[in-house]
Formats: C-alpha cells, structure tokens, sequence
C-alpha cells in the first residue's frame, strides 16, 4: 500500500476527532511526519464550510494538545477541507468523490455509529472510493458480540480487502505496549523464563478514576466486559503470551496474537466477578453512584475481575489475572508478570518474595524487576535480604522525547499503510467469541454486578478471587 494522499475523517465533528484525531494529526504535522502533499477532508451531518471546520479544528488543537507541540497550526489548517455528508444518502458521496479528485490514494476513517458502517461503506464504494487506492480504518466498537461483529466485518469485506482493514485498538498506540514487543523480543533475558516452568501468574490491571462521563447510552449498552475487556485487555494478554513472531510484521506479529487468543479456555463460573459502583468519596469528591448518574436502574456491570487460562503447553496451569473498572481509586494500566519462588532458599530466616516484572503503561510509562537484595550491614548475622526495584523510567531513559498520543503512532501507520499495529479479523473474532462465552455463562446464572464503594478496588468478590489462590491484587 501505498502513501496516502488523502485523509478522509467520517464523524469529522465528533468526540474523537476533536480530542484525538485532529490534536494528533496536527501535532504529526508539527513534527513533519505527514506526507508534504497530504490533504485531509472532514465530513460529517452538520453543514459547515471550509473555514468553520477548521475553527472547529482550532479549538480542538488549543484544548487538546499541549501548546509546545502545536508547530505551525496555519499549515496545518490549510490542508483541512469539509464536505457536508448524511451517510445515509446518496447526494454527499459525488461531492465528496470531486473534492478527492482522480487517482489519489485515500486512507478513509470512521468514527461514526458502527450502524452508520454499512451506508457508508456502500456509499464510498458506489462513488469509485472504494476501490484499490483506498484503505480504510475502523473505531470501536466493532459489534456487541461476535454476530453483530461479523456483519461489521462482512459489510467492510465487501468492498475492501482485508489488507486494506485497518481496525483501530488505540492501546495498541501506546509507547510501552510496543515496549513490551522489544522488552519480549529485543532481550534474551526475559524469553527462557516465561512460561508455565518460571512464572506463576499474570495480572493486568486497567484502573479507571472516571464514571460514566457523558457516554450515558453507548456504556450502559456495553459494559466493563466489552468496553474495555473484549478489546485492549485482550490485546495486551496476547502481546505478554504469544510466541515469538518470526519479524515484526503485520502478518507474523498477527499469526502469533490469534493463536493465543483462540487458546483462551472457556470461563467457569467462578472465574468472574462484576461489580458495579455505588456512591461515596472518590479521589477527594462526593461521586453519584452508576445508577444515578445512569438515571435508571441498571445490571451493566463497571468492573470486572477474570481468572482467564490460556490451553497451549507455555502457559498451562499459569492464570491470568485481569482486572477493570470505572470508579476505581487510580488511573492506572499495568502488567505485572509474576514468577516463581527460586526451588531452595539457602537463606532460611529470609522470606524470599518472588521477583516480579511491573510494567506501567500509564500514567507513567516504567518498567520495574523486583529483585531480592542484602541489606547492607554487619549488624546481623548471615544475611537480611530485601526487595529492591530495578527500575526503568522511560522519560528519564529516553529525555526529549514528548509523551505521544496514542493516536499519533496509529494514523502515521494508516497514512503510511502498515498494519502491523491494527487488528486483524479473525483476532477480533476469536476475542468476541471468548466474551460471548462468558456473558452466555452470566445469563445463565443470572449472574449480576456485586456493588462496590466508589474509590476502591471493587467489589470485595475480586480480592477473593485471587486471594483463594493464594495471590494479592499488586497495588
Ligand atoms: C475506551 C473505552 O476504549 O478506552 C473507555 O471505551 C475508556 O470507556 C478508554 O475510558 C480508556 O482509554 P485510556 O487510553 O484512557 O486508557
């Protein structure tokens, strides 16, 4: 695939595009990653002309990314355009195909209703915009389960190739889950020890300080399971599990993802805990609980806790802790690789604690190896030992390097066509079908959330479901 030449944004005016997309594209600019020629067309139902959008585009710009990376906005605004578009008829469509012009590669974007998929892949492909020298990227949510993802995936396989599907997992953009592709990868240190023989579980954790926000109909239709499980928790387990990829290329990388994620064992029902918020103090502030700011009764569930196996031989009999949630008392999104004890302590009066591997995504970006050290000393006889962290702190690792949207990494690679990072279908499937699995198992126990204070760790069920084994949530 090649460069492409035009940057078609489909829900130009939306949320995403006015906090990600356009803040991203524009900080690219400022950093002269962009193709020099590279035109970028907004649409959306609202009529509004060239100069609005990209009024529109300047405040997003100024709210949204810090002003040391803004670069040289004018440029950047010179190159937006708009067309007014209702995707679900056909007038838009020609205008939009005259403003592309003949023979420029189109990279086309979608953050519209996934409802809206369908027409508007129909429209594009019935205007001559969907042909080979277009590719196009999808948000999510791609589908509710795995049959509703299908007919996403059918209606975009009509027209585009999967080659040309660029579907969007934005964790996927950040810098330190790439990391872990080079701290796996790039080291020989990490691979004779990770499997089943040295590492004794895994958790991954994705901690969330908000509440609904104003997502009201989008989230109490989805849930912890689907909004944030079903996709980049999924991502991230594969990345920690699968097995080394021949080059890190989007087929490889890919071929090894799927694997994993088709090893994934169907939940027992003792394998998940959901929770949902209540009121109560959250971070310094009085917070509604999920019902009231829902306005409504509600069994969505805001947190979930899952004890997930993986069936292959490196991972047999290793659990795989995941947790998620609104309302809990941090932002925080790390892994945390737990290995065994060493098989004979020499040290009978020390309690060796396991080495562990923390790797923070966010807020901060850091890789921690706990290890068990000597105190230093002679006040005691034989040895007192101690955990002590060797730390990598990526900012201080790599200084003056600015903190990236995760966006910016993922539409540099739509606009240069490498879909490496992007998720493949049948990845996306086999994550669906494992979901489906385990909301059939809540249905048909009529499982429903366990309340949980806002603020803390979620309902006490979660700790238990470690606990029982032995394992504390690390904090
Ligand atoms: C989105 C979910 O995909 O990811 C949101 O729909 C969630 O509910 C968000 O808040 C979290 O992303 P990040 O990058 O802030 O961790």
């Amino acid at each position: 695939i090649r460069k492409a030449q035009t940057l078609i944004l489909f829900g130009a005016t939306g949320d995403l595009s006015r906090r990600m997309l356009l803040p991203s594209l524009c900080a690219l600019d400022a950093d002269d990653l962009l193709p020099p020629d590279l035109e970028i067309i907004g649409t959306a139902r609202s009529e509004l002309s060239d100069g609005e959008f990209r009024d529109f585009a300047r405040e997003a710009i100024e709210q949204f990314l810090p002003a040391d990376r803004v670069g040289g906005m004018a440029e950047f605004l010179n190159r937006l355009r708009y067309t007014q578009l209702d995707v679900t008829t056909p007038e838009g469509y020609a205008e939009l195909a005259e403003k592309v012009g003949d023979d420029r590669d189109i990279a086309i974007f979608l953050s519209t209703a996934p409802s809206l998929f369908k027409p508007t892949i129909e429209g594009l492909a019935s205007h001559g915009l969907a042909d080979a020298h277009s590719r196009i990227c999808l948000e999510k949510p791609l589908g509710t389960d795995l049959e509703s993802s299908c007919a996403i995936n059918d209606a975009v396989a009509a027209a585009f190739s999967e080659e040309r599907i660029f579907r969007i997992d934005h964790y996927l953009g950040k810098e330190t889950v790439q990391n872990l592709i080079a701290l796996r990868f790039a080291n020989i240190l990490f691979e004779p020890l990770w499997n089943a023989q040295h590492i004794d579980h895994v958790q991954i954790t994705v901690g969330e300080t908000v509440g609904l926000e104003s997502r009201v109909d989008f989230y109490d239709g989805a849930g912890a399971l689907r909004d944030m499980v079903q996709n980049h928790m999924l991502q991230l387990l594969a990345l920690v599990a699968m097995e080394p990829p021949s080059s890190f290329d989007a087929g490889a990388v890919r071929d090894e993802k799927v694997k994993v994620l088709r090893a994934l064992r169907k939940l027992k029902s003792d394998e998940s805990v959901t929770g949902q918020y209540r009121g109560g103090a959250s971070n310094g502030e009085i917070v509604p609980g999920y019902d009231e700011e829902l306005g409504k009764d509600s069994d969505t569930e805001t947190f979930v806790a899952l004890k997930a196996h993986i069936d292959n031989w490196r991972w047999q009999g290793v659990p795989f802790y995941l947790r998620t949630g609104k309302r809990l008392p941090e932002r925080v999104t790390e892994i945390i690789v737990n290995f065994r004890c060493v098989p004979h302590s020499i040290f009978p009066d020390a309690r060796l604690k396991p080495n562990r591997l923390v790797i923070g995504i966010q807020p901060e970006e850091n890789i921690t190896l706990s290890l068990m050290a000597k105190v230093p000393g002679i006040e005691h006889e034989g040895m007192t030992l101690r955990e002590v962290p060797l730390d990598i702190r990526m900012p201080d690792a790599f200084t003056g390097k600015h903190k990236r949207i995760a966006y910016e990494r993922l539409l540099l690679d739509l606009i240069n066509g490498d879909q490496t990072l992007f998720v493949r279908r049948d990845e996306v499937e086999a994550q669906w079908k494992w979901i489906d699995a385990i909301r059939a198992g809540w249905e048909a126990e009529g499982k429903t959330p366990k309340t949980y204070n806002a603020g803390s760790w979620g309902p006490s069920a979660a700790i238990a479901l470690a606990e029982r084994d032995g394992v504390s949530w690390h904090e």
